[in-house]
Protein backbone atom coordinates (compact mmCIF):
# COMPACT_ATOMS: atom_id res chain seq x y z
CA UNK A 1 0.00 0.00 0.00
CA UNK A 2 1.20 3.57 -0.88
CA UNK A 3 1.74 5.61 1.97
CA UNK A 4 0.47 9.50 2.56
CA UNK A 5 4.00 10.47 2.30
CA UNK A 6 4.70 8.65 -1.52
CA UNK A 7 1.52 9.71 -2.22
CA UNK A 8 2.71 13.53 -1.48
CA UNK A 9 5.87 12.74 -3.13
CA UNK A 10 4.58 11.62 -6.19
CA UNK A 11 2.38 14.81 -6.42
CA UNK A 12 5.44 16.60 -5.94
CA UNK A 13 5.58 20.03 -4.75
CA UNK A 14 2.04 22.03 -4.14
CA UNK A 15 1.41 23.64 -7.07
CA UNK A 16 -2.98 24.03 -7.60
CA UNK A 17 -4.49 25.30 -4.46
CA UNK A 18 -8.09 25.81 -3.74
CA UNK A 19 -9.92 28.17 -1.31
CA UNK A 20 -13.23 28.06 0.08
CA UNK A 21 -14.83 31.01 1.13
CA UNK A 22 -13.95 34.73 -0.52
CA UNK A 23 -14.18 36.53 2.47
CA UNK A 24 -12.17 38.86 4.98
CA UNK A 25 -9.90 35.60 5.13
CA UNK A 26 -10.23 33.79 1.93
CA UNK A 27 -9.54 36.48 -0.03
CA UNK A 28 -5.95 37.78 0.95
CA UNK A 29 -5.24 34.30 1.40
CA UNK A 30 -6.15 33.17 -2.26
CA UNK A 31 -4.46 36.21 -3.75
CA UNK A 32 -1.36 35.83 -1.34
CA UNK A 33 -0.82 32.21 -2.60
CA UNK A 34 -1.39 33.12 -6.32
CA UNK A 35 1.42 35.18 -5.94
CA UNK A 36 3.90 32.97 -4.37
CA UNK A 37 6.81 31.61 -6.09
CA UNK A 38 6.25 27.89 -7.93
CA UNK A 39 1.99 28.07 -7.76
CA UNK A 40 0.33 27.78 -10.90
CA UNK A 41 -2.75 28.43 -9.97
CA UNK A 42 -5.37 29.59 -7.20
CA UNK A 43 -8.83 28.59 -7.39
CA UNK A 44 -10.78 30.83 -5.23
CA UNK A 45 -14.20 28.55 -4.43
CA UNK A 46 -17.17 31.12 -3.63
CA UNK A 47 -20.93 29.86 -3.65
CA UNK A 48 -23.30 31.35 -5.80
CA UNK A 49 -25.62 32.41 -3.12
CA UNK A 50 -28.08 35.16 -3.33
CA UNK A 51 -26.24 37.07 -0.46
CA UNK A 52 -22.17 36.68 -1.63
CA UNK A 53 -22.78 35.47 -5.18
CA UNK A 54 -22.06 38.69 -6.48
CA UNK A 55 -18.10 38.35 -4.98
CA UNK A 56 -17.44 35.76 -7.96
CA UNK A 57 -17.47 38.46 -10.89
CA UNK A 58 -16.16 41.12 -8.88
CA UNK A 59 -13.57 39.35 -8.27
CA UNK A 60 -12.99 38.05 -11.99
CA UNK A 61 -13.30 41.58 -12.81
CA UNK A 62 -10.31 42.21 -10.52
CA UNK A 63 -12.10 44.42 -7.75
CA UNK A 64 -12.26 43.23 -4.10
CA UNK A 65 -15.84 43.20 -3.32
CA UNK A 66 -14.15 44.03 0.75
CA UNK A 67 -14.16 47.74 1.30
CA UNK A 68 -12.76 49.90 3.31
CA UNK A 69 -9.00 50.61 4.17
CA UNK A 70 -7.18 47.51 3.01
CA UNK A 71 -3.72 48.25 1.78
CA UNK A 72 -2.36 46.69 -1.33
CA UNK A 73 -5.17 44.35 -1.46
CA UNK A 74 -6.66 45.72 -4.63
CA UNK A 75 -3.47 45.76 -6.55
CA UNK A 76 -3.01 42.06 -5.79
CA UNK A 77 -5.91 41.24 -6.99
CA UNK A 78 -5.71 43.01 -10.07
CA UNK A 79 -2.06 41.50 -10.36
CA UNK A 80 -3.25 37.99 -10.35
CA UNK A 81 -6.40 37.97 -12.10
CA UNK A 82 -4.27 39.67 -14.78
CA UNK A 83 -1.23 37.41 -15.07
CA UNK A 84 -3.95 34.43 -15.09
CA UNK A 85 -2.74 32.63 -11.55
CA UNK A 86 -6.32 33.25 -9.58
CA UNK A 87 -9.78 32.83 -11.15
CA UNK A 88 -12.95 33.00 -8.63
CA UNK A 89 -15.55 29.97 -9.54
CA UNK A 90 -18.51 28.02 -7.95
CA UNK A 91 -17.37 24.72 -10.19
CA UNK A 92 -15.93 23.23 -6.73
CA UNK A 93 -15.50 20.15 -9.00
CA UNK A 94 -11.65 21.74 -9.72
CA UNK A 95 -10.77 20.37 -6.37
CA UNK A 96 -9.81 17.72 -8.00
CA UNK A 97 -7.54 19.60 -9.95
CA UNK A 98 -5.86 21.03 -6.58
CA UNK A 99 -2.98 19.97 -4.56
CA UNK A 100 -4.08 21.35 -1.36
CA UNK A 101 -7.39 23.15 -0.40
CA UNK A 102 -8.21 25.52 2.46
CA UNK A 103 -11.47 26.57 3.91
CA UNK A 104 -12.46 29.65 5.21
CA UNK A 105 -16.07 29.89 5.61
CA UNK A 106 -17.80 31.77 8.35
CA UNK A 107 -18.37 30.19 11.71
CA UNK A 108 -20.85 31.65 13.53
CA UNK A 109 -23.43 30.84 16.68
CA UNK A 110 -26.77 30.22 16.27
CA UNK A 111 -27.24 30.55 20.03
CA UNK A 112 -24.62 31.43 22.63
CA UNK A 113 -26.16 30.63 25.57
CA UNK A 114 -26.62 26.67 24.52
CA UNK A 115 -23.23 26.19 22.86
CA UNK A 116 -25.03 25.82 19.55
CA UNK A 117 -22.55 26.65 16.52
CA UNK A 118 -24.25 26.70 13.12
CA UNK A 119 -21.92 24.74 11.34
CA UNK A 120 -24.36 24.58 8.00
CA UNK A 121 -21.90 26.55 5.64
CA UNK A 122 -18.92 24.89 6.65
CA UNK A 123 -20.33 21.46 6.41
CA UNK A 124 -21.80 22.18 3.14
CA UNK A 125 -18.13 23.35 2.22
CA UNK A 126 -16.07 20.70 3.90
CA UNK A 127 -18.89 18.06 2.01
CA UNK A 128 -17.77 19.86 -1.12
CA UNK A 129 -14.15 19.01 -0.83
CA UNK A 130 -14.95 15.40 0.15
CA UNK A 131 -16.80 14.94 -2.94
CA UNK A 132 -14.09 15.93 -5.21
CA UNK A 133 -10.91 14.96 -2.99
CA UNK A 134 -8.21 12.98 -4.92
CA UNK A 135 -5.25 10.94 -3.25
CA UNK A 136 -2.56 12.82 -1.82
CA UNK A 137 -4.19 16.24 -1.76
CA UNK A 138 -4.20 18.55 1.32
CA UNK A 139 -7.05 20.06 3.32
CA UNK A 140 -6.89 22.41 5.63
CA UNK A 141 -9.23 23.96 7.74
CA UNK A 142 -8.66 28.01 8.09
CA UNK A 143 -11.72 29.13 10.10
CA UNK A 144 -12.23 29.12 13.77
CA UNK A 145 -13.60 26.37 15.25
CA UNK A 146 -14.93 24.70 18.35
CA UNK A 147 -11.70 22.68 19.76
CA UNK A 148 -12.01 18.68 18.09
CA UNK A 149 -13.74 19.83 14.82
CA UNK A 150 -10.76 19.11 12.20
CA UNK A 151 -9.50 15.66 14.18
CA UNK A 152 -14.25 14.96 14.60
CA UNK A 153 -16.43 16.04 12.51
CA UNK A 154 -14.25 17.46 9.51
CA UNK A 155 -12.51 14.03 9.14
CA UNK A 156 -15.74 12.14 9.44
CA UNK A 157 -17.78 14.64 7.08
CA UNK A 158 -14.11 13.72 4.38
CA UNK A 159 -14.01 10.10 4.71
CA UNK A 160 -17.43 9.97 3.80
CA UNK A 161 -17.66 11.80 1.27
CA UNK A 162 -14.58 10.44 -0.83
CA UNK A 163 -14.05 6.85 0.65
CA UNK A 164 -10.25 8.07 1.11
CA UNK A 165 -8.80 7.95 4.85
CA UNK A 166 -7.11 10.98 6.51
CA UNK A 167 -3.54 10.58 7.63
CA UNK A 168 -3.37 7.53 4.74
CA UNK A 169 -4.92 8.43 1.23
CA UNK A 170 -5.34 12.81 2.48
CA UNK A 171 -3.45 15.05 4.85
CA UNK A 172 -5.67 17.27 7.01
CA UNK A 173 -4.66 20.11 9.08
CA UNK A 174 -5.78 23.54 10.85
CA UNK A 175 -4.30 26.44 10.29
CA UNK A 176 -6.05 29.36 11.98
CA UNK A 177 -5.89 32.87 10.48
CA UNK A 178 -4.42 35.59 12.59
CA UNK A 179 -5.30 38.63 10.66
CA UNK A 180 -7.32 41.65 11.50
CA UNK A 181 -9.34 43.65 8.85
CA UNK A 182 -7.57 46.77 7.59
CA UNK A 183 -4.29 44.86 7.46
CA UNK A 184 -4.72 41.59 5.63
CA UNK A 185 -2.32 40.87 3.71
CA UNK A 186 0.42 42.20 6.17
CA UNK A 187 -0.88 40.20 8.92
CA UNK A 188 -0.56 36.68 7.07
CA UNK A 189 2.66 38.01 5.68
CA UNK A 190 3.91 38.91 9.21
CA UNK A 191 2.13 36.98 12.13
CA UNK A 192 3.65 33.77 13.20
CA UNK A 193 1.33 31.02 11.79
CA UNK A 194 0.38 28.47 13.70
CA UNK A 195 0.06 24.73 11.63
CA UNK A 196 -1.18 21.76 13.09
CA UNK A 197 -1.69 18.23 11.27
CA UNK A 198 -3.71 15.33 12.42
CA UNK A 199 -0.34 13.40 12.37
CA UNK A 200 2.94 14.36 11.47
CA UNK A 201 3.12 14.26 7.46
CA UNK A 202 -0.45 16.22 7.58
CA UNK A 203 1.86 19.17 9.52
CA UNK A 204 4.91 19.05 7.61
CA UNK A 205 2.90 19.24 3.98
CA UNK A 206 0.75 22.06 5.26
CA UNK A 207 4.10 24.05 6.82
CA UNK A 208 5.24 23.62 2.93
CA UNK A 209 2.00 25.28 2.10
CA UNK A 210 2.03 28.23 4.49
CA UNK A 211 5.82 28.78 4.56
CA UNK A 212 5.26 30.36 0.80
CA UNK A 213 3.48 33.20 1.75
CA UNK A 214 5.12 34.10 5.14
CA UNK A 215 7.78 36.94 5.15
CA UNK A 216 8.63 37.91 8.58
CA UNK A 217 6.40 34.90 10.05
CA UNK A 218 7.57 31.67 11.30
CA UNK A 219 5.41 28.62 11.01
CA UNK A 220 4.89 27.10 14.33
CA UNK A 221 4.01 23.63 13.96
CA UNK A 222 1.54 21.87 16.90
CA UNK A 223 -0.95 19.00 16.71
CA UNK A 224 -4.47 20.34 15.11
CA UNK A 225 -6.21 20.46 18.67
CA UNK A 226 -3.90 22.35 20.23
CA UNK A 227 -4.08 24.87 16.92
CA UNK A 228 -7.93 24.74 17.77
CA UNK A 229 -7.54 25.67 21.36
CA UNK A 230 -4.53 28.55 20.35
CA UNK A 231 -6.89 30.24 17.79
CA UNK A 232 -9.72 30.16 20.17
CA UNK A 233 -7.93 31.20 23.54
CA UNK A 234 -6.28 33.96 21.75
CA UNK A 235 -9.30 35.75 20.81
CA UNK A 236 -10.73 34.51 24.12
CA UNK A 237 -7.98 36.65 25.82
CA UNK A 238 -8.21 39.59 23.95
CA UNK A 239 -12.20 40.30 24.37
CA UNK A 240 -11.41 38.97 28.64
CA UNK A 241 -8.87 42.32 28.31
CA UNK A 242 -11.02 44.48 26.53
CA UNK A 243 -14.14 43.37 29.40
CA UNK A 244 -10.97 44.03 32.06
CA UNK A 245 -10.67 47.71 31.00
CA UNK A 246 -14.21 48.69 29.80
CA UNK A 247 -15.48 47.40 34.19
CA UNK A 248 -12.72 49.60 34.89
CA UNK A 249 -14.44 52.52 33.09
CA UNK A 250 -17.36 51.71 34.62
CA UNK A 251 -15.56 51.74 37.78
CA UNK A 252 -13.91 55.23 36.96
CA UNK A 253 -17.02 56.59 36.00
CA UNK A 254 -18.43 55.92 39.14
CA UNK A 255 -15.55 57.40 41.02
CA UNK A 256 -15.88 60.55 38.75
CA UNK A 257 -12.00 59.62 37.33
CA UNK A 258 -10.46 59.57 33.89
CA UNK A 259 -9.41 55.52 33.23
CA UNK A 260 -7.47 57.40 30.56
CA UNK A 261 -5.47 58.49 33.12
CA UNK A 262 -5.21 55.29 35.44
CA UNK A 263 -4.73 53.04 32.32
CA UNK A 264 -1.67 55.30 31.70
CA UNK A 265 -0.61 54.95 35.28
CA UNK A 266 -1.26 50.97 35.53
CA UNK A 267 0.61 50.20 32.06
CA UNK A 268 3.78 52.62 33.53
CA UNK A 269 4.42 50.00 35.99
CA UNK A 270 7.06 48.12 33.81
CA UNK A 271 9.91 45.99 34.47
CA UNK A 272 11.11 42.13 34.56
CA UNK A 273 8.27 39.53 35.23
CA UNK A 274 5.77 42.62 34.44
CA UNK A 275 3.75 41.75 31.29
CA UNK A 276 0.22 43.73 31.55
CA UNK A 277 -1.15 44.31 28.04
CA UNK A 278 -4.19 46.78 28.96
CA UNK A 279 -6.20 47.56 25.83
CA UNK A 280 -9.09 50.63 25.73
CA UNK A 281 -12.41 50.86 26.50
CA UNK A 282 -15.27 51.34 23.93
CA UNK A 283 -18.80 51.39 22.94
CA UNK A 284 -19.00 47.28 22.72
CA UNK A 285 -16.69 44.47 20.86
CA UNK A 286 -17.81 43.48 17.06
CA UNK A 287 -16.96 41.11 14.42
CA UNK A 288 -17.31 37.88 13.57
CA UNK A 289 -14.63 36.80 15.45
CA UNK A 290 -14.39 38.27 19.19
CA UNK A 291 -17.92 37.83 20.07
CA UNK A 292 -18.06 34.25 19.02
CA UNK A 293 -14.55 32.28 20.14
CA UNK A 294 -15.43 32.29 23.59
CA UNK A 295 -18.09 30.32 22.80
CA UNK A 296 -16.12 27.48 20.92
CA UNK A 297 -13.50 27.48 23.14
CA UNK A 298 -16.41 26.97 25.98
CA UNK A 299 -17.42 24.27 24.19
CA UNK A 300 -14.49 22.57 23.00
CA UNK A 301 -14.24 21.76 26.17
CA UNK A 302 -18.03 20.75 27.79
CA UNK A 303 -17.78 18.07 24.42
CA UNK A 304 -15.16 16.14 26.65
CA UNK A 305 -17.88 15.52 29.01
CA UNK A 306 -19.06 16.70 32.75
CA UNK A 307 -16.25 15.28 34.35
CA UNK A 308 -13.35 16.44 32.04
CA UNK A 309 -12.78 19.81 33.50
CA UNK A 310 -12.23 20.60 37.41
CA UNK A 311 -13.75 23.89 37.88
CA UNK A 312 -15.15 26.15 40.71
CA UNK A 313 -18.74 24.47 41.72
CA UNK A 314 -21.25 26.67 40.69
CA UNK A 315 -19.16 29.88 39.03
CA UNK A 316 -19.77 31.12 35.37
CA UNK A 317 -16.39 30.70 33.38
CA UNK A 318 -14.57 33.70 33.39
CA UNK A 319 -14.49 34.23 29.09
CA UNK A 320 -18.75 33.89 29.02
CA UNK A 321 -18.48 36.66 32.11
CA UNK A 322 -16.07 38.95 29.75
CA UNK A 323 -18.37 38.52 27.39
CA UNK A 324 -21.40 39.78 29.11
CA UNK A 325 -19.71 42.97 30.27
CA UNK A 326 -18.66 43.61 26.75
CA UNK A 327 -22.12 42.87 24.98
CA UNK A 328 -23.59 45.68 28.13
CA UNK A 329 -21.48 48.12 26.53
CA UNK A 330 -24.10 49.36 24.02
CA UNK A 331 -26.39 49.57 26.85
CA UNK A 332 -24.05 52.08 28.51
CA UNK A 333 -24.26 54.46 26.15
CA UNK A 334 -27.67 54.87 26.09
CA UNK A 335 -27.73 55.07 29.36
CA UNK A 336 -25.19 57.74 28.88
CA UNK A 337 -27.21 59.57 25.83
CA UNK A 338 -30.17 59.40 28.51
CA UNK A 339 -28.40 60.82 31.22
CA UNK A 340 -26.96 63.70 28.83
CA UNK A 341 -30.46 64.35 27.44
CA UNK A 342 -32.02 64.63 30.86
CA UNK A 343 -29.35 67.13 31.78
CA UNK A 344 -30.74 69.48 28.41
CA UNK A 345 -34.11 68.81 29.59
CA UNK A 346 -35.13 66.37 27.23
CA UNK A 347 -35.90 62.25 27.28
CA UNK A 348 -34.93 59.62 24.93
CA UNK A 349 -38.70 59.78 23.66
CA UNK A 350 -38.69 61.53 21.03
CA UNK A 351 -35.16 62.69 20.89
CA UNK A 352 -33.11 62.55 17.45
CA UNK A 353 -30.34 60.62 17.11
CA UNK A 354 -27.42 60.74 15.16
CA UNK A 355 -25.61 57.92 15.11
CA UNK A 356 -21.82 57.64 13.68
CA UNK A 357 -20.27 54.88 13.10
CA UNK A 358 -22.27 50.82 11.75
CA UNK A 359 -18.57 49.58 11.35
CA UNK A 360 -17.20 48.39 14.82
CA UNK A 361 -13.55 48.51 13.66
CA UNK A 362 -11.96 52.38 12.43
CA UNK A 363 -12.23 53.01 8.67
CA UNK A 364 -13.78 49.60 7.79
CA UNK A 365 -16.59 48.50 6.78
CA UNK A 366 -16.88 45.06 8.65
CA UNK A 367 -20.20 45.70 10.32
CA UNK A 368 -20.67 42.02 11.78
CA UNK A 369 -22.48 41.84 14.86
CA UNK A 370 -21.91 45.64 15.38
CA UNK A 371 -22.36 47.30 18.91
CA UNK A 372 -24.10 50.13 16.90
CA UNK A 373 -27.03 47.40 16.29
CA UNK A 374 -28.23 46.83 20.20
CA UNK A 375 -27.85 50.44 20.40
CA UNK A 376 -30.25 51.68 17.51
CA UNK A 377 -32.99 48.91 18.92
CA UNK A 378 -32.82 49.97 21.99
CA UNK A 379 -33.05 53.76 21.04
CA UNK A 380 -35.61 53.28 18.93
CA UNK A 381 -37.80 51.05 21.48
CA UNK A 382 -37.51 53.79 23.85
CA UNK A 383 -38.82 56.31 21.04
CA UNK A 384 -35.84 58.49 19.71
CA UNK A 385 -35.76 58.66 16.00
CA UNK A 386 -32.29 57.49 15.02
CA UNK A 387 -30.07 58.23 11.68
CA UNK A 388 -27.12 56.26 11.17
CA UNK A 389 -23.85 57.73 9.20
CA UNK A 390 -20.93 55.35 8.29
CA UNK A 391 -18.71 56.16 5.41
CA UNK A 392 -17.46 52.94 4.42
CA UNK A 393 -20.48 50.14 5.19
CA UNK A 394 -22.56 49.44 1.70
CA UNK A 395 -25.96 49.99 2.62
CA UNK A 396 -26.26 47.25 -0.48
CA UNK A 397 -24.02 44.85 0.60
CA UNK A 398 -23.66 44.86 4.17
CA UNK A 399 -26.05 42.66 6.24
CA UNK A 400 -28.65 44.11 8.45
CA UNK A 401 -28.32 47.35 7.78
CA UNK A 402 -30.76 50.27 9.18
CA UNK A 403 -33.05 51.79 6.82
CA UNK A 404 -31.82 55.07 5.70
CA UNK A 405 -28.07 54.56 6.65
CA UNK A 406 -26.03 57.66 4.70
CA UNK A 407 -22.56 58.50 3.82
CA UNK A 408 -23.93 62.50 3.95
CA UNK A 409 -22.55 63.32 7.53
CA UNK A 410 -23.89 66.71 7.49
CA UNK A 411 -27.36 65.36 6.64
CA UNK A 412 -26.85 63.16 9.41
CA UNK A 413 -26.27 65.49 12.17
CA UNK A 414 -28.07 67.71 11.25
CA UNK A 415 -30.93 69.02 13.72
CA UNK A 416 -30.05 66.21 15.69
CA UNK A 417 -30.50 66.31 19.68
CA UNK A 418 -27.46 63.59 20.21
CA UNK A 419 -24.38 62.85 18.63
CA UNK A 420 -23.36 59.46 19.51
CA UNK A 421 -19.92 58.12 18.23
CA UNK A 422 -19.98 54.01 18.12
CA UNK A 423 -16.88 53.90 15.36
CA UNK A 424 -13.31 55.76 15.34
CA UNK A 425 -13.96 56.11 11.83
CA UNK A 426 -11.24 59.41 10.52
CA UNK A 427 -14.12 61.37 9.21
CA UNK A 428 -14.99 61.69 13.53
CA UNK A 429 -11.83 62.08 14.86
CA UNK A 430 -11.88 65.30 12.50
CA UNK A 431 -15.24 66.24 13.71
CA UNK A 432 -15.49 70.28 15.00
CA UNK A 433 -17.57 71.36 17.96
CA UNK A 434 -18.75 74.11 16.80
CA UNK A 435 -19.58 73.44 13.18
CA UNK A 436 -21.59 69.89 14.39
CA UNK A 437 -23.10 72.86 16.86
CA UNK A 438 -24.23 74.86 14.34
CA UNK A 439 -25.40 71.50 12.22
CA UNK A 440 -27.19 70.13 15.49
CA UNK A 441 -29.26 73.91 15.72
CA UNK A 442 -30.38 73.50 19.00
CA UNK A 443 -29.20 74.90 22.64
CA UNK A 444 -27.35 72.18 24.44
CA UNK A 445 -26.73 69.83 21.87
CA UNK A 446 -25.65 66.36 23.61
CA UNK A 447 -22.34 64.34 22.45
CA UNK A 448 -21.60 60.87 23.67
CA UNK A 449 -18.25 59.60 23.00
CA UNK A 450 -17.39 56.06 22.56
CA UNK A 451 -14.77 55.63 21.13
CA UNK A 452 -12.23 58.74 22.66
CA UNK A 453 -12.26 61.01 19.60
CA UNK A 454 -13.78 64.32 20.38
CA UNK A 455 -11.93 66.41 23.24
CA UNK A 456 -14.02 66.62 26.41
CA UNK A 457 -12.94 69.91 27.23
CA UNK A 458 -13.39 71.84 23.60
CA UNK A 459 -17.25 70.23 22.92
CA UNK A 460 -17.84 71.42 26.88
CA UNK A 461 -16.63 75.03 26.32
CA UNK A 462 -18.70 74.91 22.72
CA UNK A 463 -22.04 74.47 24.77
CA UNK A 464 -22.45 70.41 24.50
CA UNK A 465 -23.76 68.16 27.05
CA UNK A 466 -20.41 65.12 26.92
CA UNK A 467 -20.49 62.01 27.91
CA UNK A 468 -17.50 59.78 27.44
CA UNK A 469 -16.77 56.08 28.56
CA UNK A 470 -14.78 56.02 31.31
CA UNK A 471 -14.72 59.70 31.63
CA UNK A 472 -15.66 59.85 35.03
CA UNK A 473 -14.05 63.14 35.73
CA UNK A 474 -15.87 65.39 32.53
CA UNK A 475 -18.92 63.39 32.77
CA UNK A 476 -20.61 65.12 35.29
CA UNK A 477 -19.65 68.47 33.87
CA UNK A 478 -22.00 71.64 34.06
CA UNK A 479 -23.82 73.00 31.03
CA UNK A 480 -22.32 76.36 29.15
N1 LIG B 1 -12.53 38.33 9.72
C1 LIG B 1 -11.42 38.13 10.38
O1 LIG B 1 -10.70 39.07 10.61
C2 LIG B 1 -11.02 36.74 10.84
C3 LIG B 1 -9.80 36.60 11.46
C4 LIG B 1 -9.37 35.36 11.86
C5 LIG B 1 -10.20 34.26 11.67
N2 LIG B 1 -11.41 34.40 11.08
C6 LIG B 1 -12.22 33.20 10.89
O2 LIG B 1 -12.19 32.85 9.52
C7 LIG B 1 -13.44 32.31 9.11
C8 LIG B 1 -13.98 33.11 7.94
O3 LIG B 1 -14.24 34.43 8.35
P1 LIG B 1 -14.46 35.61 7.33
O4 LIG B 1 -14.41 36.84 8.14
O5 LIG B 1 -13.54 35.51 6.17
O6 LIG B 1 -15.97 35.27 6.85
P2 LIG B 1 -16.78 35.95 5.66
O7 LIG B 1 -18.21 35.83 6.01
O8 LIG B 1 -16.21 37.29 5.32
O9 LIG B 1 -16.48 35.01 4.41
C9 LIG B 1 -16.93 33.70 4.29
C10 LIG B 1 -17.20 33.44 2.82
O10 LIG B 1 -17.45 32.05 2.65
C11 LIG B 1 -18.52 31.90 1.74
N3 LIG B 1 -19.11 30.57 1.93
C12 LIG B 1 -19.92 30.15 2.93
N4 LIG B 1 -20.21 28.87 2.80
C13 LIG B 1 -19.56 28.45 1.69
C14 LIG B 1 -19.46 27.20 1.05
N5 LIG B 1 -20.07 26.13 1.53
N6 LIG B 1 -18.71 27.11 -0.08
C15 LIG B 1 -18.07 28.19 -0.59
N7 LIG B 1 -18.13 29.42 -0.02
C16 LIG B 1 -18.85 29.53 1.12
C17 LIG B 1 -19.45 33.03 2.11
O11 LIG B 1 -20.40 33.24 1.11
C18 LIG B 1 -18.45 34.17 2.30
O12 LIG B 1 -18.15 34.79 1.07
C19 LIG B 1 -14.32 32.34 10.35
O13 LIG B 1 -14.28 31.10 10.98
C20 LIG B 1 -13.68 33.39 11.21
O14 LIG B 1 -13.94 33.18 12.57
C21 LIG B 1 -11.83 35.62 10.65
Amino acid sequence: MTSLQELIEQRGPIRKIGVFGMGYVGIPAALLFADAPGIEHVYGFQRDSPTSGYKIARLNQGESPLKGEEPGLEDLLQKVVSSGNFSCTPDFSKVAECDAVTLAIQTPFKDPKDLLPDFTPLIEGIRNVGRHLTPGTLVVLESTITPGTTAGMAREILEAESGLVAGEDFALAHAPERVMVGRLLRNIREHDRCVGGIDEVSTRRAVELYSRVLTTGQVIPMTATAAEVTKTAENTFRDLQIAAINQLALYCEAMGINVYDVRDGVASLKGEGITRAVLWPGAGVGGHCLTKDTYHLERGVQQLGPNALDFPDGRESLYTLARGINDFMPAHMLHLTTSALAQTGKTLKGSKIALLGWAFINDSDDARNTPSEPFYEMAIAAGAEVRVHDPWVDPATAPDVPAGLSKDLEAVIRGADAVVVFAGHREYRGLVAERVEGLCGCKWPVIVDGRNVVDPDAWIRAGFAYRGIGRGGKNGHSLK
